[in-house]
């Protein structure tokens, strides 16, 4: 499970890691359930595409399905992050993103960490997240598409867009409509060092990515969903120091380590409390939210 010294560094030069069939079908199959659970949801947490009725994404996502909240501890997920961070790690975001059949939207060109320095001051970019899909991901379903090794540039300069819908800051961090985008002249440049590359792979791949890589998706144009669990980790030492302003299904408020849960996540129920202790946190600080 954890990173071989080639996978370092790769995810050193490039920025990116996908590792193939990490999680097996019976386990996305149990995802993919607890995906319709969580699109359910609490509305606040549910962001729609521009049509105002197709779902794009759901965000705290550890918080409320079992399965989620035990992929967030997976020693699949957190052993190479720690290893690709260099050091303890805890719960930053959680989403998971559905790109519907034929309408599922674009993500634009920008950086990560763009947003976490700008809007909760972290300190560094020593911060990754790893994107499970749950489902095959291939050219016509809206890949992520990453410039490699443009994370090597740190922040690329870009200047904040007023909020995309009138009186909805988060819009600016979840819709079509991003606030910190990277401009059309940086893109054609770090792609003119690094190209492109959009990593495809089966459902149960998944994709480590570092806050500073340069990446963005297209619309759905197939009759397939395009599905990706994206639990973003960041380093213990790297906690902001200034008091959260966003929401804690923005960014996360329980910066102790999380300790990584060895097997499957399918059949918890059986395995007694070791496995499926539940992450209790976003529904606590849910209830602060909303009380503010
Ligand atoms: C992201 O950039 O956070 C997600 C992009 C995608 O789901 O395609
Ligand atoms: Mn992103």
């Amino acid at each position: 499970m954890r990173e071989t010294e080639n996978e370092r560094t790769t995810f050193a030069e490039q920025g990116f890691l996908l590792r193939h069939g990490q999680f097996s079908a019976a386990e996305i199959e149990e995802l993919r359930e607890g995906a319709k659970e969580l699109l359910s949801g609490s509305e606040e947490r549910l962001v729609r595409e521009r049509d105002g009725v197709t779902l794009r994404s759901a965000y705290g996502i550890h918080s409320d399905e079992a399965v989620f909240s035990r992929l967030a501890r997976s020693a699949r997920l957190v052993e190479p992050t720690r290893g690709l961070l260099g050091g303890e790690v805890y719960l930053y975001q959680s989403k998971l993103n559905v790109k519907r059949p034929f309408v599922g939207d674009r993500w634009e060109w920008h950086q990560d960490y763009a947003f976490w320095r700008a809007e909760d001051a972290m300190l560094a970019p020593q911060v990754l997240t790893a994107a499970v899909y749950l489902d095959d991901l291939d050219e016509f379903n809206g890949p992520l598409v990453v410039i490699p090794g443009s994370h090597r540039q740190g922040l690329v300069e870009c200047s904040p867009r007023a909020s995309s819908v009138e009186g909805d800051e988060l819009s600016g961090y979840t819709s079509a409509s991003l606030k910190h985008t990277v401009s059309r002249e940086q893109v054609a440049r770090l792609v003119g060092r690094g190209g492109l590359v959009a990593p495809k792979g089966r459902a149960g791949a998944v994709l480590f990515f570092s806050g500073c890589l340069v990446h963005a998706s297209g619309v759905n144009l197939s009759p397939s969903p395009r599905s990706l669990a994206l639990y973003t980790y960041n380093r213990v030492d790297n906690a902001p120091a200034r008091a959260p302003r966003r929401p804690w299904f923005l960014q996360g408020r329980d910066v102790s380590p999380v300790e990584p849960v060895y097997g499957p996540l399918t059949g918890a129920e059986d395995r007694g409390a070791g496995g499926a202790r539940p992450v209790e946190v976003g529904r606590e600080r849910e209830r602060e939210h909303r009380g503010s």
